[in-house]
């Protein structure tokens, strides 16, 4: 069973290049079946989310050729078949942006129910609420989400709630509907702003992405395009915060600073220094942290999946923090076994009470989930002594080569497959 063995103590210094966005990524491959030309795309990072969208959509006919580790070249001309029924894409959450692309190019879609992290109930009225505005008959049976419609009419669709995954989904169904749809309450999320931008170079006509109100004028016809995927908001503010509760000094490159604004204000507030270049944040923590409270919001609010990485930080500032998780509401999951590294937590409902200790101490513990994963890995490198971090698999769906670039900062941390790779770890770091 593959682990992290991790010996802490070490403060990261040194600079790290960001990769592609996954969450842009995935809706932009997928999005990339609505035309029979050829797409090229740029900066896809290689987790394995991305690699289980794209042996599906291999699986369904579409031409796939990784020209690179992070380039792609896509034909969907020759779609065999609009039913996806792979037992890998249940266990990802963006299989349902197939549905999406699928009902907007040929009308007909039937795509295996969304799994992903377990981080709350994770409904998908939305989407489906959007998908029958726009014409389309949409069912759910034996598991799979069945969209079908004769033809998609643009339609006015207020989101009741601010959600990525349904925005995304609702625009690429529209993209090819007759007439104007209007979306409203869209959620403005840098990667929805991506789909845009890219749905745009094929040929669509998307105006206000990443305003609350997006309007689409259908098209009749997306032709082939090159993009290259903005990068990953939440890979670079998860080294960030790594850089922070180490107390460390690490330059996050190749980022959109824009994109940062409310990590980069939340680690200002808690006592660290931050410099901005154009596509490089420098974050030193030369002092002791101290403490704030944070919400979490839509962007541009604090997000959802920085939430544990803030909170490993502030369990280890001085004083009370209150952290807020208002969008998923089973994200507290890592704090059990943070608890095993001498946090002070408590969690009441939607909200987490931490109260700052010096140290945390080496433990054995496991990924509840992606960024959770992530945020118990860098606790892991601030602590005192030696920790094993099991269920990696989570961290590898959203990290590339995560283990990698945080040696690259000077981390002592290894994948060990067995007890004897472990052993020889503890020898080495001593
Ligand atoms: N919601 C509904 N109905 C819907 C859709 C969403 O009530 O039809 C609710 C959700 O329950 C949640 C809120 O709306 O309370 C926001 O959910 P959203 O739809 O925005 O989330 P998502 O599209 O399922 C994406 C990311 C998540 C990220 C959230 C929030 C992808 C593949 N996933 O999920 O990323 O946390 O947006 O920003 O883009 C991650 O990468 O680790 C991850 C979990």
């Amino acid at each position: 069973m593959e682990q992290y063995a991790i010996r802490g103590g070490n403060p990261l210094v040194g600079e790290v290049e960001i990769g592609g966005a996954k969450n842009a990524a995935l809706p932009i491959l997928a999005a990339s079946t609505m035309t029979d030309e050829t797409v090229y795309i740029d900066n896809i990072p290689d987790v394995r989310d991305i690699n289980v969208l794209l042996d599906a959509m291999e699986n369904i006919g579409v031409l796939i050729k990784r020209t690179d580790r992070h380039k792609v070249v896509l034909n969907a001309g020759n779609i065999g078949n609009v039913v996806l029924e792979d037992e890998a894409l249940k266990k990802i959450r963006s299989s349902y942006y197939l549905v999406g692309a699928l009902l907007g190019k040929y009308k007909h879609a039937e795509v295996v129910l969304p799994g992903g992290c377990d981080i709350g109930s994770r409904p998908i009225d939305q989407h489906i609420k959007g998908f029958r505005a726009l014409g389309a008959t949409v069912t759910i049976e034996h598991g799979l989400i069945k969209a079908k419609a004769e033809r998609l009419v643009g339609n006015h669709i207020y989101m009741d709630v601010s959600s990525v995954g349904a925005t995304i989904n609702v625009m690429m169904a529209a993209t090819m509907a007759e007439g104007m749809t209007i979306i409203e309450n869209a959620a403005k999320e840098p990667h929805v702003v991506d789909l845009a931008n890219f749905l745009n170079s094929m040929g669509a006509n998307i105006k206000g992405a990443g305003t609350d109100v997006i309007r689409i004028k259908g098209v009749v016809k997306l032709h082939g395009t090159e993009y290259t995927v903005i990068p990953d908001q939440i890979e670079a503010g998860t080294f960030m915060f790594a850089a922070a509760v180490t107390k460390g000094d690490v330059t996050v490159k190749n980022v959109i600073p824009k994109h940062l604004e409310s990590i980069t204000a939340k680690l200002l507030e808690i006592g660290c220094e931050v410099e901005e270049t154009d596509d490089c944040i420098r974050v030193v923590a030369s002092k002791p942290l101290q403490h704030t409270h944070v919400k979490t919001l839509p962007y541009p609010g604090f997000p959802t999946d920085m939430q544990p990485q803030i909170a490993v930080a502030l369990a280890l500032s001085e004083g009370t923090s209150i952290v807020t998780e208002s969008i998923f509401e089973n994200r507290f999951k890592y704090v059990d076994e943070l608890t095993r590294m001498g946090a002070s937590i408590k969690v009441e409902g939607n909200t987490a009470i931490i109260t700052g200790v010096d140290k945390y101490t080496g433990a054995s513990i496991s990924a509840p989930d992606l960024r959770a994963g992530a945020a118990l890995v860098i606790a892991a490198l601030a602590a005192e002594g030696t920790s094993t971090v099991d269920d990696i698999k989570y961290i590898q769906r959203g990290y590339e080569d995560f283990h990698l670039k945080l040696q690259s900062l000077g981390a002592q941390i290894e994948l060990v497959q067995t007890e004897k790779d472990f052993r020889k770890f503890k020898l080495r770091t001593g």
